[in-house]
């Protein structure tokens, strides 16, 4: 039987303990992304958010990479050798659509687990899922510069997201890569970890994550996410009525147990553990 080739199966989906382990998976060509990877990862996505089988979406790379970026044949040369500008556009926006809108957007929690390589384009994805963990050992680097263009892609806004100014533009101007430490130090990823523990770790974290009341998780990103850059007045509006939308939503009237499980039964403090779901 003739096995699919990369490209027709650029990104696996495996299902373990509540976790949706979503693989960006051409490891021959070092996970780069290439348009069918890109189309490919809006279906994932989008059947995931309502798959029961997925609490917590962990994204990741097959083999040694995370993914070395966007593929600079198919995304770039072969691309725009072949296709109308309005083609092109539409090529370029369904990596944004995954990549930013989707996962920002994400109604469940998202963490990257960054295993190995992670460049230019790359950096996008990783910065828009919720929290990310590194081997220490994990390259990354802003990589643009090095082959002559900008950190497009919107990377160069993901890294004002995450990084200072001084370590951004240091590695937007200079291209040197750098290890998942220094990603750490940074503020790039949460943490870095042996590359014995990462997936243990990952998955730790995943499991503190599926403890919460999704539907507080959900609003409670999402308040972060939009109401950053709001002036604080706007922003003060903005979340009290987040906070009783998210109130409305949550099926399972989380605020009035955790209430009662502190103030009545004295079973918890809010201070130390979350309420008993
Ligand atoms: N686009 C297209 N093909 C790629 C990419 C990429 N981004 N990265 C790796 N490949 C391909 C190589 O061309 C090679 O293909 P081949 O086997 O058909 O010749 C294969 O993957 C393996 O690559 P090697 O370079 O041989 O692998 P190695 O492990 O030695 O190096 C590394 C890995 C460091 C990731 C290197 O491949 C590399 O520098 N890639 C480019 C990284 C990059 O700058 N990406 C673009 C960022 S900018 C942006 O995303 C907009």
């Amino acid at each position: 039987v003739e096995q699919p080739t990369e490209e027709e199966n650029p990104v696996l989906v495996e299902f373990e303990d509540g976790i949706a382990w979503v693989i960006l998976n051409r490891p021959d060509k070092r996970n780069a992304m290439s348009p069918a990877l890109n189309k490919r990862m809006i279906q994932v996505l989008d059947e995931l958010e309502t798959d029961p089988r997925c609490k917590v979406l962990v994204l990741t790379g097959a083999g040694d990479s995370f993914t070395a970026g966007m593929d600079l044949k198919l995304f770039f040369r072969d691309a725009e050798q072949a296709h109308t500008p309005e083609r092109l556009i539409q090529i370029r926006r369904d990596f944004t659509q995954w990549a930013q809108r989707r996962l920002q957007g994400y109604m469940k929690p998202t963490i990257a687990m960054v295993n190995g390589w992670c460049f230019g384009g790359g950096l996008t994805p990783l910065v828009c899922c919720d929290l990310a963990i590194a081997s220490e050992d994990a390259q990354f680097g802003v990589s643009e510069i090095n082959w002559g263009i900008i950190p497009g892609g919107n990377v160069t806004r993901a890294l004002a997201a995450t990084m200072c100014r001084r370590d951004a533009l240091y590695y937007i101007m200079t291209g040197i890569p750098f290890n998942g430490r220094r990603a750490e130090q940074v503020g790039l990823i949460n943490e870095a970890v042996r590359k014995e523990q990462l997936r243990e770790r990952t998955i730790e974290l995943a499991k503190i994550l599926m403890q919460k009341n999704p539907s507080v998780l959900r609003n409670a990103k999402q308040a972060f996410i939009n109401g950053g850059d709001m002036p604080w007045d706007v922003a003060e509006d903005y979340l009290s009525a987040k906070n009783f939308m998210s109130m409305m939503q949550d099926p399972e009237k989380g605020r009035a147990q955790g209430l009662k499980q502190f103030l009545d039964d004295k079973s918890i403090k809010p201070g130390l553990q979350g309420y008993k779901r």
